[in-house]
């Protein structure tokens, strides 16, 4: 293969752990008339990158692959450089410093020197006073976080509860619903306290001495975004017309089943959005980012060839907002 066409990526051919990714040299891919060929400077290993390297829960082998992965390399967002435009795109030009995230058909692909994005997808500019590092990882957490406050209306003035503050969606999440003008109360470990508070919840919580669910006030939503909590034990502390999301399914899948439910038979309704790729969405995050309204909690930096360490903390569940990874 001539190393000017080739590309160095992070590649898998089995579901497994982290040890399945090798460096390889693959060719750089090809780009359709609505795609950019974007030279990626940061990716991110984030809780979707693990599910799909471990094809876990089953579920999305059925999309991914049955019995080995169809795309082999992982990376669901990124930021870098328009290097080529297609034919027909017009809004992007070459040398644009841009982000973006795809799972469009599971094709993902950050973990690479180059990824070709289709612009019709979660691809936006990048405010010029923002680096590629502090924007890598804007629309994964928070475009999940999106839905989710747009399925549950969240306006100024109410009372939100988002369980989980320091997670990829949390940590978004605050600052969304704090731009909005509502009301956030978080929940986090005792260590992150401050950071929490930073991010623009009134309240924080921490979880290893106060059980939220116990909580004498009532709120008009409670996002629960590590789903570590159940409908029946929030239910308590919303509010009569009250909205309780997750960002897991729960026990026996029940959150689906209770979103059907609650929608006729209840008041207090469960909400299951399934989220969409919609250009409007990344402009709307990409105005927070350019007007201060949000910027993506980060954690720690790994290069490309530390993959698999990158891989093993996000698994650990200790992570911090996000993971970014050093391309180029
Ligand atoms: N991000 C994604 O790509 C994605 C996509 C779809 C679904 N999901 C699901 O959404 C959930 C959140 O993912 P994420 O990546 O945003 O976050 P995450 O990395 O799973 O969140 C980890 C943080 O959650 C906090 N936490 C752990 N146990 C907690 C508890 N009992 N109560 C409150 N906070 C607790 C911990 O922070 P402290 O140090 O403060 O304890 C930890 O740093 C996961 O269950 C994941 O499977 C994620």
């Amino acid at each position: 293969m001539n190393s000017s066409n080739t590309m160095r990526a992070a590649c898998y051919e089995k579901y497994g752990a982290p040890e399945q990714l090798e460096i390889r040299r693959i060719p750089i891919p090809s780009y359709a008339a609505d795609e950019v060929l974007v030279k990626v400077h940061y990716s991110t290993v984030n809780r979707t990158d693990c599910g799909f390297l471990r094809g876990q829960p089953f579920i999305l082998r059925f999309f991914a692959g049955l019995t080995k992965p169809r795309s082999t390399t992982l990376g669901c967002e990124f930021a870098g450089e328009i290097v080529k435009v297609g034919q027909s795109v017009h809004e992007f030009k070459v040398g644009d410093r841009v982000c973006g995230f795809k799972d469009d058909d599971f094709g993902f692909g950050g973990h690479a020197e180059y990824t070709a994005m289709n612009v019709n997808g979660l691809i936006g500019k990048i405010p010029e006073h923002l680096s590629f590092a502090q924007v890598a990882p804007a629309l994964e957490g928070a475009h999940y976080a999106l839905f989710g406050i747009r399925s549950a209306r969240i306006s100024a003035g109410q009372q939100i509860l988002v369980n989980g503050g320091t997670g990829a969606i949390g940590s978004a999440a605050i600052q969304i619903i704090h731009s909005l003008g509502a009301e956030v109360t978080a929940v986090c470990g005792p260590a992150h306290i401050e950071t929490v508070k930073q991010l623009g919840a009134k309240k924080v919580l921490d979880f290893m001495s106060e059980d939220f669910t116990k909580l004498k006030t009532t709120f008009d939503v409670v996002y629960d975004a590590v789903g570590k909590s159940t409908f029946g034990q929030c239910k308590n502390i919303l509010k009569p017309h009250g909205i309780y999301m997750s960002t897991e399914l729960g026990p026996y899948a029940q959150n689906p089943f209770l979103a059907l439910y609650t929608a006729k038979l209840s008041k207090k309704k469960v909400h299951f959005p399934i989220p969409e790729n919609r250009k409007t969405d990344a402009d709307y995050l990409c105005e927070l980012l350019q007007t201060n309204q949000y910027l993506p909690l980060t954690d720690r930096t790994y290069t490309l060839d530390e993959i698999v360490d990158a891989f093993h903390y996000v698994e650990s569940g200790e992570k911090i907002g996000n993971v970014l990874l050093k391309i180029s």
